[in-house]
């Protein structure tokens, strides 16, 4: 038996596996339930007593260095250290490296802050829960007024028994934050997400992303609003694409409109995204109704301006025709791959 022990002991050291299948025969071979080693063990208990003093000592020794010797291949090979040069093909082309890639919000929004910024706006940014005077009363929706009901509003706290604090429903919010503080001119854009309590669909979900625009100083006219929104939509849509304004009602401008372009898929010709009218709405805008300058602290004999907003969102769907609002926030790596190209 001292014998055959000294052989196995030399086959294990001399045990070399090329692969992880071959360390597997070893383990069968000697440690498994019906491996050499159970088999010695069972050889043991006929040798006499006298031998037994020696040979238990070296049959323990043989058995612990069978599992230190399994052990150390079984780590080297999950470390991936047995691997030889020999296996690697060299010629083979590297695993590229995965670069992520700009959600399509971020990369029109960043568009959209590029064209303002370089007409001279500067970014404004505000908290996204508001109190319902920066959200509300001081951009003249008066308590009870329906006009608040356009806005399916999330509140989150009473304050004296009213609904006080919510997430805010629009970024003008920050506008009036920004005209609290300081002194005209104001040039700014305010991009941020807004939240309202709508039933998530294709086309509406409970929160999105809003990009507004401020415009205080003296002699600021509707010509100067309509100006700049058509220098803004030839840089995004391209030269020729057309404008229009129709007469609208948000409390805060008066006047108000809705502008629309032609169609960005159709041309003006008629499409299912236009509903075959030729012309898509982007946005919202208007003369800041006075009232509002006087609630931030500005003299409105003296100053007046113009402001708009728009949805990121909308002017992504018109962008790369994507129809469900939805796909923007389930981050689906599927969709989002798609805009690798756009990587800034
Ligand atoms: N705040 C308006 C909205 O969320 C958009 C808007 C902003 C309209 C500024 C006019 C002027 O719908």
């Amino acid at each position: 038996m001292q014998d055959q022990i000294n052989q196995y002991t030399a086959e294990i050291e001399a045990f070399n596996p090329a692969n992880a299948d071959e360390l597997e025969a070893f383990r069968i071979k000697y440690l498994g339930t019906k491996g050499i080693i159970k088999d010695l063990f069972e050889q043991f208990k006929s040798v006499s007593a006298e031998e037994k003093r020696v040979l238990g000592k070296v049959l323990n020794q043989f058995k612990q260095s069978a599992e230190a010797k399994y052990q150390e291949l079984k780590e080297q090979f999950e470390s991936g250290a047995q691997q030889s040069t020999a296996d690697i093909d060299l010629t083979l082309p590297g695993t590229g490296l995965e670069v992520g890639s700009r959600h399509p919000l971020s990369l029109v929004q960043s568009e959209i802050v590029d064209i303002f910024k370089r007409l001279g706006f500067v970014v404004a940014e505000g908290p996204e829960i508001e109190d319902d005077w920066h959200n509300f009363s001081a951009l003249n929706f008066p308590d009870e007024h329906p006009a608040r009901d356009m806005q399916d509003t999330f509140f989150i706290k009473k304050n004296n028994g009213k609904d006080d604090i919510a997430l805010r429903t629009h970024t003008s919010s920050v506008q009036v934050r920004m005209m609290e503080n300081g002194k005209p001119p104001f040039r700014a854009i305010m991009p941020g997400r807004v939240y309202r309590n709508e039933a998530i669909s294709a086309r509406a979900h409970c929160f999105f992303h809003q990009i507004e625009g401020l415009y205080v100083d003296e002699n600021v006219s509707f010509a100067d609003l309509k100006q700049t929104l058509y220098h803004f939509v030839q840089e995004l849509y391209g030269e020729g694409t057309k404008v229009r304004f129709r007469p609208s009602y948000f409390p805060f401008t008066e006047p108000s409109a809705e502008m629309d372009i032609s169609c960005t898929i159709c041309k003006g010709a008629g499409c299912n995204m236009c509903k075959y009218s030729g012309w898509v709405e982007i946005l919202g805008c208007g003369m800041v109704d006075p009232n509002v300058l006087e609630n931030c602290g500005i003299d409105s004999k003296k100053y007046t301006g113009f402001a708009f907003g728009m949805g990121v969102e909308r002017i992504a769907n018109l962008k790369y025709v994507i129809r469900d609002l939805r796909l923007f926030s389930e981050n689906d790596v599927r969709f989002l791959k798609q805009f690798k190209t756009e990587m800034i």
